[in-house]
């Protein structure tokens, strides 16, 4: 392997320390603050998580209620904010309005001082399902939802708002599971986007816009709202083989499998797949499940890939009505939590970003006036 092979994408290299979350490359598995993922998705509340996320340690009853109350006060749009979303055109990618949308709360609510880090973390996890779900049902159908409800849990507040009436106990469930699998995975692109943006002592707002920016992408969080497509027009198991056949024959890569940091699974994957198949047995296009199963075993038999967090989370979300161009915005409401943990512990021991590159250009060049070029 060449030197400069070896350094593409900085597969492998330590960009830094963290203190926050351990993924595959460490014997531990993916743990959030020392805690198992498997244990924080099968015991924890997501609201528990994401305490643990940004005060780093989990809460006590009485501090889960504190907390729970002000995440149910910070839901409101100010007028402002709810003007300007109702400005943007529906044909706006959702992706786009959550970084515009999160610009224009840093300038109604600006970050003064860094001690005031905590409470915006806590806000922007809060309005975000607001910004979200508002401009989305206003976008297509001029419908103003009220986004200030009493609902107790984020997963609640979300698909109660898009579907106006709340959800059973497994619907809730499935995607309370899905915002603590997809809320925090050390330094992915994103994450490492907000670290960056922090460390040059920028505020919290514009850590956060340049995180959305990198997630927006088709290889990070795009790729659960890209997957979904390969169920499209598909109606049987052999059908979306073929699909994924063509596309590998195409070059093209299959969204939803693969992974940076892991070589033989994603921990997260077992998880939300064990969600998506009890939805299925509810859901209207429950067969995209036996799909999805058959394209996961020929990925793994063929290509020795693995279904990533992203190809079951978007059945998951499929399977509970959720559009898809909403998928990936739905990932900014869980990773907000994460991409704060980080900036955070970016400021406490700060030291600015700023890596070199070997430079392959041309050595020197003489300078030659416009006139005579
Ligand atoms: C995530 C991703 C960018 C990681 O890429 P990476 O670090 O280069 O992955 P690897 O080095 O393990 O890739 C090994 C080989 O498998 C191929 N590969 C990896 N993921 C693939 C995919 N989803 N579809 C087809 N081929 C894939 C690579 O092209 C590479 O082939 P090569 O050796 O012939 O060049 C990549 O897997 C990908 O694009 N996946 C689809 C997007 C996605 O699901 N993103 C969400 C990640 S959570």
């Amino acid at each position: 392997m060449d030197e400069q092979k070896k350094t593409a994408g900085l597969r492998g290299f330590s960009a830094g320390e963290t203190a926050i979350c351990t993924v595959g490359n460490q014997a531990a598995g993916l743990r959030y603050y020392g805690y198992d993922i498997g244990c924080l998705a099968q015991y924890a509340s997501f609201e528990e998580v994401s305490y643990l996320l940004l005060y780093g340690e989990l809460p006590t009853t009485a501090q889960l209620n504190g907390y729970i109350s002000r995440l149910k006060q910070g839901r409101g749009l100010p007028e402002t904010l709810r003007l300007a979303l109702e400005q943007i055109p529906a044909t706006s990618h959702p992706m786009d309005v959550m970084r515009t949308a999160c610009s224009l709360l840093g300038t109604l609510e600006p970050e003064l001082d860094f001690a005031q880090q905590q409470q915006i973390a806590v806000r922007l996890l809060a309005i975000f399902p607001s910004i979200m779900c508002y401009w989305y049902c206003f976008s297509q159908t001029g419908k103003r939802i009220d986004c200030a409800s009493q609902d107790d849990t984020i997963a609640c507040h979300i698909l109660h708002m898009l579907a106006g009436k709340p959800p059973n106990a497994m619907q809730q469930k499935a995607m309370d599971v899905s915002l603590i699998l997809y809320a925090e995975h050390e330094f992915n692109a994103s994450t490492f986007t907000a670290r960056i943006c922090a460390s040059t002592l920028s505020d919290f707002y514009s850590s956060v816009c340049g995180a959305i920016g990198s997630l927006r992408g088709l290889l990070h969080g795009g790729a659960n709202e890209a997957s979904l497509q390969l169920f499209a027009c598909c109606d049987t198991p052999e059908q979306a083989v073929a699909r994924v056949m063509e596309k590998l024959q195409q070059q093209e890569k299959i969204m939803g499998f693969g992974h940076a940091v892991y070589k033989n699974a994603d921990p997260r994957s077992a998880q939300i797949k064990h969600w998506a198949k009890l939805l299925s047995e509810q859901a209207a296009n429950g067969h995209y499940f036996v799909m999805a199963e058959a394209i996961e075993q020929w990925m793994q038999q063929h290509k020795n890939l693995f279904a990533n967090l992203d190809f079951y989370s978007a059945l998951n979300y499929h399977f509970l009505g959720i559009p898809a161009c909403l998928f990936t915005p739905l990932f900014v409401c869980s990773r907000i939590t994460g991409w704060s943990a980080h900036i955070m512990e970016q400021r406490q021991h700060n030291v600015l970003i700023r890596p070199a590159a070997d430079y392959i250009g041309i050595a020197q060049r003489e300078f030659i006036p416009i006139t005579q070029r």
